[in-house]
């Protein structure tokens, strides 16, 4: 069957792991793209995959989708990279470096082949590496590879506080930037609750040496050890915050979310891939934005990209 469109909205993913198939299902539960391709190392598993989620199609939206191979990415407007190794019960992100990192030379290529023009998601961790290493091996404009940075960890930073608050997390406004990792931080002095700053709010004056925010935070970084160590792997957020990037592309939406995004010479840093706000359209990245931080969160920030840098050395080895 074919649907009518007037514009092919085309979707690669590559891995059906826990994550490339929670992104597949939340995509066709929340119809945004018309064409839906899964590719895995395991063809019969993304086959299996692809028949599954196609029998939930007269239940979702009309989408077509299919297991495929690496020729299918020449015309698709995202390919979302999933697939590599992935965190294991008190692993850091960092300690996946090197095995991800050659993986994705294959993989990577391969898309490069096809003649693809559109746009790389990486969701593999660690995922500013990875997606600083698919910038060089395919040599695309920096707006048009994007990592899922801290879209996920900004996103657990909301509900926390909207729990916390007894507040919606949707009028919460609150980033996490630098590594999707260990050394990530919080921009406490932006955050707001429905406009009013959060010191404001609450009347805490020292938002950074408050325990049960210190606390909170905590539980934002080490989330996804939290979980692993429950239940294996993390992939529901990451699925969502996925499919929130890929309308923000698909649907031109100009909208903000911390995503790993190439930084040169702003916050005074250079030639790095980690998370900041950054405006997004079916462009990719459309600018980074620039937030007046504090000189705490500024010390913290370099700390974190210095800590990229480090690991990126062995990356690119
Ligand atoms: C997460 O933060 C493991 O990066 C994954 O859930």
């Amino acid at each position: 069957m074919t649907y009518q469109t007037t514009k092919l909205r085309k979707v690669v993913i590559i891995g059906t792991g826990f994550v490339g198939t929670s992104y597949a299902y939340a995509l066709l539960n929340q119809g945004v793209v018309n064409e839906l391709v899964l590719i895995d190392l395991n063809e019969k598993k993304a086959e299996g995959e692809a028949r599954d989620l196609n029998h939930g199609m007269p239940f979702g939206n009309p989408m077509r989708i299919k297991a495929g191979s690496y020729q299918d990415c020449h015309n698709a407007d995202l390919v979302v990279i999933t697939a590599g190794a992935n965190q294991k019960p008190g692993e850091t992100r960092l300690d996946l470096v090197e095995k991800n990192a050659r993986i994705f030379k294959g993989i990577v290529t391969s898309v490069m082949d096809t003649n693809f023009k559109g746009i790389f998601v990486i969701a593999t961790n660690p995922v500013d590496i990875l997606t600083q290493i698919t910038r060089e091996i395919s040599g695309l404009p920096k707006e048009r590879v994007i990592g899922s940075g801290t879209i996920l960890d900004t996103a657990r930073f909301r509900y926390l506080l909207g729990e916390h608050f007894q507040v919606d997390a949707r009028n919460i406004h609150a980033y996490i930037m630098g590594e999707h990792g260990d050394s990530e931080l919080p921009i406490w002095s932006h955050v707001q609750i429905g406009g009013v700053p959060l010191s404001q709010y609450a009347g805490i004056d020292d938002l950074y040496n408050h325990h049960e925010m210190a606390e909170l935070f905590e539980n934002v970084r080490d989330a996804a050890y939290h979980i692993i160590e429950r239940k294996g792997a993390t992939y529901y957020g990451i699925g969502l915050g996925l499919v929130r990037l890929t309308r923000a592309i698909l649907n031109n939406e100009n909208a903000v979310l911390t995503v790993s995004a190439y930084v040169d010479g702003q916050y005074g840093l250079e030639d790095i891939y980690l998370g900041v706000p950054a405006i997004l359209n079916e462009n990719g990245i459309r600018e980074v934005m620039e937030l007046q931080l504090n000189d705490k969160e500024t010390e913290q920030l370099h700390h974190s990209s210095k800590v990229l840098r480090e690991m990126l050395d062995v990356g690119l080895n």
